[in-house]
């Protein structure tokens, strides 16, 4: 029917074309065979009556005889007549030249006409094909949307248990011993749509340890505060999944006499108080028991939860023996020693440059055994004895490389860091060691003397340290040992980890590290601590979420920033149409209706496909996000082989250039369109006019324009209607970072970003569009400048917008940029950098740039644009310019001490078709 229809449709307009056409030819064949004709028959005519005049006046001139018989009144006569005939003679001729010339000019307005006709034509022409290409795009979205006959899955109701957990009770001892996910977790109360609820015991409500045993008081305010922050908490225990109870760190003193260790009393964890909490349940599911002690009370393999029956309750904590670690149920974590949160990046070290004063350092101390000796042949104690030994000597051999050993502490000035059991005691205060570990490229951690021990606080406390400092942390003993969260960690990439037998080729191995590997690994660390290790609330929110991933429940979405409009009920914009000059003769796509792309689409899936990517590299695995720039693409060929729905393939497949290419988007990614964020500050015909531009624009799904004026716009405005929505939002104050608002209206993953003073032509806008959608983790865009290296201090950067074929950034003033990072921008940058742009009022591209090359290690790319591209931003008086630079250049120092630097961007230039 449709097919009819349109074939019916193209008939008709080819009709109306050849119509027009056959009118036009016929009036042109008219006026070219008319207009001589008639010039013809005057000029013959005129000819022929002169012919005779002349004629009959040779006539008597040539025959004076005949004169003779002509009377002198017949001669005045024909004189006369002859003077009338000429007169009128005469004036027809004027006559006919007038006509002459009249039909000339008519004869050129005429061709005037059909030259404009055909122009018109032409212009119709395209407007029919931009036409045809819309009709058939949305003919396609159409079928697609019949065919898709299952609506789109929604997240169903969300699915909470609403009974406390039964009473069971524990069937055997062993189970606790035993216990695995699959046989001591309840499933039943953590629904994949629950949001994963997080119950918390109020530690004072609810004490679980012994009398004279506590909780430490800032741990537990601390740790109280950290939940709160986390989105996952819930106050009602009905709906919980998971309990959380805090124990550990015991305040009793073990430094006392300790005769009477084996007495009950000084087991700190409270059995019958564990068993009495009110959702217990009898058996401890789904409990967790959080032991963050930043000391190892453990003395000689024993630990807090030695002689207590925890029933099927999960344990958390840093000290570990192989016998009481149940792989895949307990988690090992890394104690506590940071601040209770926010930033952490003052903290950090610089990442260059690659090689430190010390190839390899350590400091501490192998303390024979206090509360408990250890024995005497234990094999290890003896390896470590003749590590030592190796690596004292290792330090005085001569080689150009150096390194720091200290074995014995100094207990006049070192803090009291022997955390209680026999082992590698720290030495020095804790700024001795962290200046020790700034000067060292590597750093030696001695896995616990105990071959029973997995992991130990002391440990995982020199690994925090190492890190912070970015220190490579080289293992002796790896192979005994785990690390914090290694089920979600890929600690291999941060740490060297090595069976104690190798000390002996440890030199040669480090020296093997070129830098690139040295600063990949550094970076790394950095990656780590910052994110999982950091600070009370990194590890609270790491715990949570390593549970939780355990489950495969997806994270809480992330909050957007809700988009208030400036414009309130009472008062509606005025709208009106505009016509700009058109801009463009060719059509560049479709103009389609707005078309969101496709958000929380793989709530379930991305865990399982890129897990270890988003906790090790560019994700986040604490906030769910509507989509990432590297979702992963089908195959090129899957299109064509049943995965064929969104898709815009150029030629339906066959490719090709020009008209073909122009009706579809074609790429590896299903059809979308952009946003256009505009930010404006008081500059309101700017704004408009610019607005008034992008007027058929393809492929343009709304335009969001910041207000950052806190007057509203003058009620007097005639906003451009351009056919797709104008949002325009109120910003809470006037700053710069509102440039990357994640707006709960960006409905796109694509976002143009653009100064409300850009001029981009449309094709521009489109092949930036298109480069983008393949290179979507970047920013893509025109104006591109870079980052130079002053050779005149030698110490510092600036920042340089001459043009040059070097380019590390792409301002934001014309560029594409996923929405992702628009989140980013307010998750991962530090407070400072965003204060450093409200300082300068200034920076915030730069910002930016940094951040997303700190995401992806990769340099942004730019899009040729005409050479008329003005430079936003930049401006326009000289004085203004130099402050504007200077500040620039201040920005990227500042910057680079807090995102990594370490990869220089190199140029991209992609050319545009024209
Ligand atoms: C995924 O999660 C988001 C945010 O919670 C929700 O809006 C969406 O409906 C979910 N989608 C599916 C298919 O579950
Ligand atoms: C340690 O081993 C040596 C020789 O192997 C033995 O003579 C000595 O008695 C052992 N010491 C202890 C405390 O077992
Ligand atoms: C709505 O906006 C108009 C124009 O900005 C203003 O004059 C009016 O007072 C506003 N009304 C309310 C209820 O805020
Ligand atoms: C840019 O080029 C001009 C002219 O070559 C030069 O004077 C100026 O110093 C350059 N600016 C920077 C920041 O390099």
């Amino acid at each position: 029917m449709g097919h009819v229809n349109e074939t019916n449709r193209k008939d008709f307009v080819q009709n109306v074309k050849h119509l027009r056409l056959s009118r036009l030819i016929v009036i042109l064949s008219l006026i070219l065979f008319i207009v001589p004709l008639i010039t013809h028959y005057y000029l013959s005519s005129v000819e022929l009556s002169s012919d005779r005049i002349t004629h009959n006046a040779h006539s008597h001139v040539d025959l004076p005889e005949d004169l003779n018989f002509l009377s002198e009144t017949d001669l005045k006569s024909r004189i006369d007549e002859l003077l009338r005939i000429k007169g009128s003679v005469s004036s027809e001729l004027r006559d006919m030249e007038n006509k002459r010339q009249k039909l000339q000019q008519e004869l050129q307005q005429y061709s005037r006409q059909i030259e404009q006709l055909k122009q018109e034509l032409a212009h119709q022409q395209t407007e029919l094909d931009k036409l045809k290409i819309s009709v058939q795009q949305a003919q396609v979205a159409q079928r697609e949307a019949l065919e898709q006959n299952s609506p789109e899955l929604a997240l169903p109701k969300k699915l909470v248990a609403n009974e406390l957990p039964d009473f069971l009770p524990l069937s055997s001892k062993t189970v606790s011993k035993l216990c695995r996910l699959s046989t001591c977790f309840d499933h039943s109360r953590c629904s994949l749509t629950s949001g994963f609820p997080v119950y918390l015991y109020s530690p004072d409500q609810y004490p679980v340890m012994n009398s004279g045993w506590d909780v430490d008081g800032f741990l537990k305010t601390t740790l109280k505060q950290a939940l709160g922050y986390n989105p996952h908490l819930t106050s009602n225990p009905k709906e919980a999944c998971i309990y959380l109870v805090l124990v550990g760190e015991a305040l009793k003193d073990f430094d006392q006499p300790s005769e009477d260790i084996s007495y009950s009393e000084n087991i700190p964890l409270n059995s019958e108080a564990l068993k009495h909490l009110p959702y217990w349940g009898g058996d401890g599911r789904n409990h967790v028991l959080l032991n963050l002690a930043r000391r190892d009370l453990s003395v000689n393999s024993k630990d807090l939860f030695d002689g207590v029956d925890t029933g099927r309750a999960i344990l958390v904590q840093s000290t570990f023996t192989y016998s009481r670690f149940r792989s895949g149920f307990d988690l090992i974590v890394s104690p506590v020693i940071g601040p209770p949160g926010g930033d952490v990046w003052q903290e950090c070290a610089l990442m260059l440059p690659a090689r430190r004063k010390n190839l390899l350092s350590f400091q501490g101390e192998l303390k024979s055994a206090r509360t408990v000796q250890i024995k005497e042949n234990n094999s290890q104690y003896t390896l470590d004895n003749f590590i030592q030994k190796h690596l004292k000597e290792l330090s005085q051999t001569s080689t150009s490389d150096k390194f720091y050993f200290e074995f014995e502490c100094n207990p006049a000035v070192d803090d009291n860091m022997n955390l209680g059991l026999t082992d590698w005691a720290l030495c020095g205060t804790d700024s001795s060691r962290r200046a020790l570990l700034r000067e060292s490229t590597f750093v030696l951690v001695f896995a616990p003397v105990s071959s029973e021990l997995i992991s130990t606080s002391l440990l995982q406390a020199r690994v925090y340290e190492a890190l912070r400092s970015g220190a490579i942390p080289v293992i002796l003993g790896g192979d005994q040992i785990r690390l914090a969260y290694d089920e979600v960690i890929q600690w291999r990439r941060v740490a060297i980890f090595l069976p104690r037998a190798r000390v002996t080729e440890l030199h040669f191995l480090l020296r093997t590290f070129p830098d690139s590997d040295i600063l990949l690994m550094r970076r790394q660390g950095r990656l780590v601590w910052e994110r999982y290790l950091a600070s009370v609330q990194s590890t609270i929110d790491t715990i949570i979420a390593v549970i939780r991933d355990r489950l495969n429940i997806p994270p809480l979405p992330v909050e957007s920033f809700p988009a208030l409009s400036v414009f309130n009920e009472t008062f509606q914009p005025i709208r009106t149409v505009v016509n700009v000059e058109e801009e463009q003769d060719e059509s560049l796509g479709p103009l389609e209706p707005p078309y969101n792309s496709p958000a929380f689409k793989r709530n379930f899936s991305l865990m399982l496909t890129q897990g270890y990517e988003i906790w090790n590299d560019w994700g986040d695995p604490f906030h769910l996000y509507p989509s990432l720039p590297k979702d992963p693409m089908l195959p090129s060929d899957a299109k064509f082989m049943g995965s064929e729905r969104g898709f815009r393939p150029i030629g339906l497949g066959q490719g090709g250039a020009g008209k073909e290419f122009s009706e579809a988007l074609g790429g590896n990614y299903p059809r979308e369109q952009f946003t256009i964020l505009l930010l404006t500050y008081e500059r309101d015909q700017v704004l408009l006019d610019s607005i008034a531009r992008l007027r058929g624009l393809p492929y343009l799904n709304s335009v969001l324009v910041v207000w950052n004026s806190p007057k509203p716009p003058s009620p007097e405005l005639r906003w451009p209607d351009i056919g797709v929505p104008v949002h325009v939002i109120k910003a809470a104050r006037n700053s710069l970072n509102n440039r990357f608002l994640p707006l709960e209206n960006l409905n796109t993953e694509a976002i143009l970003s653009v100064d409300d003073d850009a001029h981009l032509r449309h094709d521009e806008i489109l092949f930036g569009f298109r480069v983008w959608r393949e290179y979507r983790d970047r920013i893509v865009g025109f104006p591109g400048r870079y980052h130079a290296w002053d050779i005149n201090t030698g110490n510092s950067w600036l920042y340089n917008s001459n043009y040059s074929c070097e380019l590390s950034m792409v301002l934001t003033g014309a560029a594409f940029v996923h929405r992702h990072y628009f989140y980013l921008y307010w998750k991962m940058l530090p407070q400072a950098i965003r204060d450093k742009v409200d300082e300068y009022m200034n920076c915030e591209d730069i910002a930016m740039n940094f951040l997303v090359s700190h995401v992806t290690r990769q340099p942004p790319v730019k899009v040729t644009s005409r050479w008329t591209f003005r430079c936003p931003g930049c401006p326009q008086s000289l004085s203004e310019d130099d402050t504007h630079f200077r500040e620039r250049h201040k920005c990227i120092n500042f910057f680079s001490t807090f995102l990594l630097f370490n990869c220089w961007r190199f140029f991209q230039v992609l050319y545009a078709s024209k």
